[in-house]
Parts: C-alpha cells; structure tokens; sequence
C-alpha cells in the first residue's frame, strides 16, 4: 500500500504538496486550489476504499473493458457532437486505432479494408491527406493518416500512401528557412516541421533538401524557459516542445538545442499534487500532457545517451512514473470508458489516445538494450510500449520501416 503515493498508511502524505500561494490569491491560483480540491476527492475515495477493504486491496484498475468498448464504437459511428471534427476524421482514425493497438486490441481485415480506403478517400490529388474525403492537404491530417495506415500496418493500408506525391506535397509545404507550414497559406509552426519529418521518416522519403535548415529553425523556437515554443518568440509549451524535440531526433539533430534546459523545464512541468503534467508554466495539470510532456522524457533519454552519462538511469525515465500513473489512473478515466483531461470534463478520443499514450511510457522504461517494466496498480494494466518519436506501436515502426525501405526515395522533380 505504501507505493501509492496517496495512500499512506499514517497521513496523507501528498497534502504537503498542494499550491501553496504565498497569501497571494491570483484567478489562476484559485483555479489551481480548485482542481486540487477536485482530484483530493478521488486520492481521498481510493485512500478510504484501500482502507476499508484491506483484506482484499483493490489496486487501481485499468479498466479496460469500457474502454475498448467507447473506442470500438468510434470506428463505425460517431454522434452528432463529433460534427465539429468533420475535418479531423484522419486524426479520429489515428487517436482511435493507436488505443487500441496500446490495449492490445485487434482490429478485423474487414475494418483494416474499410479504413484504408476511407483514409484513400482523405488523400488529395496533389498529395498529403486531408481531415476528410475532398478536404485540402494539411500536415496535421497527413501525420494522422500515415500513422494511422503504418498502424493498420498491411500492404493494402501501405499502398494508400502516394509517396511521390506526398513528398511534392512537403516540398511545397517547405519554406525557404526549413520551416513548414500547416497547409497551403498557411500558419507555420514547429508542428510542421514534425508532422513533415515524422511522415517522411516513417514512408522513406528523407531527402537533403526537403530538411536543410529545418533543425536549424526548429532550435530557435527554443525558449528562455527551456521548452519550446510553436514559433520563434513565442511561449514554451508541452504540445510544441515534444514536436520540436521528437523532429530533431528525427533528424539526428538533438543535440542542437539545449537538452538540459529543456530537462530541467519539462520536468518542472509535471505537478507536485496531481501527479499529472501542466502544458506550461502556471497552467492546470492535463492528462493530454502525460504523453506530450512525458512523452519527451524518453526522447531527452535518448539524446543524453548518445555521449556516456553516468547520471542517466538503467531503470527509469527521469520523472515520477508513478505519480503520473495515479493521476491517470485515478482522476482520468470516465465512469462509462474513454479518458479525459481532468475530474469534471467530458471523454473523447484525443484525450483517451495521450493519457493511454503517457500510460504506456510511464510503464515502459527502454534505455538502450535495456527494457524495464514498472506497472502501478493491477497488473493487467499493461500496455503495449509506445514509440516515443512517432507514437505508433513499436511493432508498427518496425515493420513499416521494413516495407518502406525497400522503396526508392523520391528525387526533386
Ligand atoms: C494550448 O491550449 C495548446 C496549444 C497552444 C497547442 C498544443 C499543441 C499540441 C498539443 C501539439 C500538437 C501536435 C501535433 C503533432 C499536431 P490551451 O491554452 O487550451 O491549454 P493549456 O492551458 O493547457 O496551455
Ligand atoms: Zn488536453
């Protein structure tokens, strides 16, 4: 019982950990003792529950029985409510099908046919995919959809890629200092330059100049804070960070920006209390985060690894794995399955997708050749290992790299 951090024996020994304002009330830190108070409650139910059913402990259950159903119905019926993510099917696709990979869930040849050719539907005559069959190309819709068919992972769902075209559709897509933008007009920002590195890596299609100047660019998002941000000058945030970070891995760059710092910043991001990750500075803990935030730990691993430290751990990510597991297991799971930001807010697919994402790198240390598994709770709660660069399934990347390298890369026409 001593291993939940919640569910000390003697005290509550976490309530030394909440948000202490300095008698300094501020409107975000009234939000702040807010949402302790909220997640209190469920440290608090599961502390009582532990207590009175000693005999028989209840461990934190991942439960995955209605999950999988909340997930399953998502990928033959969405209600009228998911109307306003008309032009995010391909990432719908993604969020849903990534869950169940990391639940270790099948997904029939029936199903792998009708989403491959729903997401044919998605791609755009000039390459890339859109949010939706006849919807302009975006980077964003274009990450979703390759990661989504490298998932799916058969020569059906490979051969939807045009890859001559999706590569003329990053060409297009590059600006001249090696940044990208989301879609033709469109904002520029660090996620391009992932989705367009993440995709390109995955399909085979790395070439020279599609990347000159891009880790370059990327590093000067960089921020006084140490995380990144999503443009030059602008706030470090969690979402902007791993992208950052993950394309310059990609790109055998990592060492370009200022590892440490982005450590140092990225760990201060995950809360004292909850146990969870904050997108940024004096922001509210997110289970989206878990993956967006913790996600960079291994990442961070990986590149400090390349030159020997002795500091680096052979057992654990550098931040608390545990803590992050409460949290998600916790206060995140809606009572009729999917997962959600925090106590109090509605389930959806992307929230259900980066907490199981954040779940599965909290349970899984890989540093080199070593694997070390750390499952909080029941044991059934494991998940299958996420890729931290791509966010597919470790089995997905390798075997989507094996069918697409024996592919040529495309030359600038
Ligand atoms: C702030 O929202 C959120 C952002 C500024 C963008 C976040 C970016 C990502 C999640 C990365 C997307 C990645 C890809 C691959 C497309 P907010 O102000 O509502 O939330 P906050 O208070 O938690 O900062
Ligand atoms: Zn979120």
């Amino acid at each position: 019982m001593e291993r939940f951090r919640c569910c000390h024996s003697h005290d509550f020994a976490i309530e030394k950990e909440r948000f202490k304002d300095d008698g300094i009330e501020t409107h975000s830190s009234e939000e702040q003792k807010n949402v302790e108070e909220s997640i209190s409650h469920y440290f608090k139910y599961f502390q009582a529950r532990s207590h009175a059913e000693k005999e028989s402990f209840d461990l934190p259950t991942l439960k995955k029985d209605q999950h999988l159903p909340f997930l399953r119905k998502g990928l033959q019926h969405l209600s009228n409510s998911y109307e306003c993510l008309d032009a995010s099917r391909s990432w719908l696709c993604y969020w849903i099908l990534h869950s169940l990979e990391l639940l270790d869930e099948n997904v029939s040849n029936d199903e792998i046919t009708m989403i491959s050719q729903f997401l044919g539907r998605c791609q755009c005559p000039k390459g890339g995919f859109g949010g939706g069959p006849g919807q302009y190309a975006h980077l964003a819709t274009t990450y979703a959809a390759v990661n989504a068919l490298c998932i799916l992972g058969t020569e059906e769902a490979f051969k939807v890629i045009d890859r001559e075209k999706l590569y003329s559709f990053l060409m297009r897509m590059r600006n001249e200092d090696g940044s990208f933008r989301m879609h033709e007009g469109g904002e520029v920002d660090v996620r391009g330059a992932y989705c367009a590195a993440s995709v390109a890596r995955l399909t085979n299609i790395v070439t020279p100049e599609l990347f000159d100047g891009t880790p370059e660019w990327i590093t000067s998002c960089q921020t006084y804070e140490g995380g990144f941000g999503g443009y030059p000058g602008l706030e470090a945030h969690g979402g902007y960070s791993f992208c950052g970070l993950a394309a310059l891995v990609i790109l055998g760059h990592g060492k370009l920006c200022n590892v440490e710092k982005l450590l140092r910043w990225t760990v201060n991001r995950q809360m004292r209390y909850e146990g969870g990750f904050q997108g940024r500075t004096n922001k509210l803990v997110d289970g989206c985060y878990s993956f967006w935030q913790g996600g960079a730990l291994p990442l961070i691993h990986m590149v400090l690894a390349q030159e020997h430290n002795e500091y680096l751990s052979s057992e654990r990510w550098m931040f608390d794995q545990d803590a992050l597991q409460e949290y998600l297991l916790l206060c995140c799971q809606y009572a009729g399955g999917g997962m959600i930001d925090k106590p109090g807010k509605a389930r959806d697919y992307y929230h259900t997708c980066y907490c199981l994402s954040g779940l599965a790198v909290a349970q899984h240390f890989a540093g080199g050749k070593i694997a070390h598994l750390n499952v909080l709770g029941d044991p059934q709660n494991e998940l299958k290992p996420t890729h931290p660069v791509f966010n597919i399934g470790i089995e997905a990347v390798t075997h989507a790299s094996l069918y697409f390298e024996k592919l040529p890369v495309p030359t600038s026409s």
